[in-house]
């Protein structure tokens, strides 16, 4: 296994299916309302918080309670064709509140859209940007590719304290569901944790 990401080759379709339906009923009316008035929000890139103490649907406690990894709070990330995000890593790289996350492919993933890896926080001079809530690299810094992964039909827990970015070169508008894994639970304990539960290998 890799420290970036862990790709859940045998998760469940039943539960993807839920976890789907749930996007597209619950989150994306109120993702799309938001998305272009945010002041982060850039054209043809669209990040928007959920935290799911605020929004009820019938099914998701029959996820938390199989999926004891998730946390209460998700990102979705709309990366139009031609927009991504830049090289970044999630909050600042001591805080433990996201250290990891399972992404869900909604749509538009591709090999055209992966998401690629760069190395560990100190492998590289970075800055906090407090506004954005995101460590980004130092002005200047080039980092080298290390790790990327493709999410196309099965969810990957992805390590977000790791240097990371998405860039949609497909010619459709990709989606990701970004789960927040519990605080505190960082990439290695989480992977161990759904591989012992049998969703990979
Ligand atoms: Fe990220």
């Amino acid at each position: 296994m890799n420290n970036y990401f862990l790709e859940l080759t045998t998760f469940p379709e039943e539960d993807l299916k839920i976890i789907t339906d749930f996007f597209w009923e619950s989150l994306y009316p109120a993702h799309t309302a938001r998305s272009t008035v945010l002041p982060n929000n850039k054209i043809g890139q669209y990040v928007t918080y959920f935290d799911f103490t605020d929004i009820t649907n019938i099914k998701i406690p029959t996820v938390f309670l199989k999926y004891p990894v998730l946390a209460r709070n998700c990102l979705i990330i709309e990366s139009h064709p031609g927009f991504g995000t830049m090289i970044h890593i999630d909050g600042q790289v001591t805080n433990k509140s996201r250290r990891c996350a399972i992404n869900f492919p909604i749509t538009g993933g591709s090999e055209l859209s992966p998401t690629r890896f760069f190395g560990m926080p100190d492998d590289y001079e970075y800055t906090f940007s407090e506004k954005y809530s995101t460590t980004y690299l130092a002005d200047g810094v080039v980092p080298n590719e290390v790790a990327r992964i493709s999410i196309i039909d099965k969810p990957a827990l992805l390590n977000v304290k790791t240097w990371h970015t998405i860039n949609n070169n497909g010619t459709e508008p990709r989606i990701a569901l970004s789960w927040t894994c519990q605080p505190g639970l960082d990439f290695a304990r989480a992977a161990e944790s759904l591989k012992r539960s049998g969703y990979a290998d």
